[in-house]
């Protein structure tokens, strides 16, 4: 079966997607060659992205999450806008991300479960006073709240735990999904990676560019680029055709 007969056939299509979907965006993934864990840093990424990190080095913290997690200029790329129109047109129940950065919902992407949280929430610890992710770009040193508390960026660091409410109808919506499309994830994070687990639709769907534990398990596996491939696909909307 061609990936275009799986869509088509398809009623309750779920995305689950990593990284990968956002390099076309000009955003680089984590563990890609060019992936930002790959980058040389005094002391590694993933140390630097800890809530012990946060709390024991936070001007350095901030320096870090400035320079590399705030790509507050990425626009939505072809697979972004084909997953807004497919829930539009009825096809696509959710997208469930592990990435931060809110393309989805910029492309107009209406029920994201955002596992890891997203740059654009952030909130003071002392009064809890949101701000926008803006606010924190154009911040020196620790950005702080009027009230003199410390604004940390909702995202989800390594030794915290995901929101409950957020795994909840992440998992609900991949056990109502007839297809699942897994993408731009080397599904190396847990428990993120444990959530397509819980499929039980017809169709497994993986599109990424390098091989992953999941694909002998799938119907349908693609190694080639997600906006490209996406891209390739109807829209199913009765929308003029996006110029892109
Ligand atoms: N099309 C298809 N696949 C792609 C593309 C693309 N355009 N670009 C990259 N990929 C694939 C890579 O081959 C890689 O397997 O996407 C995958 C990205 O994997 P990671 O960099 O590990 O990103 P991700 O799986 O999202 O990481 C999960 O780790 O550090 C944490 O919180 C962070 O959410 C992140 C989590
Ligand atoms: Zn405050």
């Amino acid at each position: 079966m061609t990936l275009l007969d799986i869509i088509n056939n398809s009623r309750s299509i779920v995305f689950f997607g990593g990284a990968g979907v956002s390099t076309e965006s000009g955003i680089p993934d984590f563990r890609s060659a060019d992936g930002l864990y790959r980058q040389k840093y005094s002391v590694p990424p993933e140390v630097m992205l800890s809530a012990s990190y946060f709390y024991a080095h936070t001007e350095d913290f901030f320096r870090f999450y400035r320079e590399k997690m705030l790509p507050l200029d990425a626009e939505p790329n072809a697979a972004h806008i084909r997953l807004a129109q497919w829930e539009r047109a009825g096809k696509l129940l959710a997208v469930v991300t592990q990435n931060i950065d809110g393309l989805h919902q910029a492309a107009g992407s209406k029920r994201v479960y955002e596992l890891h949280g997203s740059i654009h929430r952030n909130h003071c610890l002392s009064c809890g006073k949101s701000y926008p992710a803006h606010f924190i770009a154009e911040s020196k040193g620790i950005p702080r709240c009027a009230c003199g508390g410390i604004v940390k960026p909702d995202v989800v660091l390594y030794e915290e735990p995901l929101d409950q409410k957020t795994i909840e109808g992440a998992i609900q919506a991949i056990a109502s999904a007839d297809t699942l499309i897994v993408a731009g994830t080397s599904l190396s994070v847990y428990p993120a990676a444990s959530f397509v687990d819980y499929f039980r639709g017809d169709n497994l769907v993986l599109i990424n560019r390098d091989p992953t534990p999941l694909d002998e398990k799938c119907t349908f596996v693609s190694h080639g680029k997600v906006g490209e491939v996406l891209g390739a696909l109807p829209s199913y909307s009765s929308e003029e055709e996006d110029p892109s």
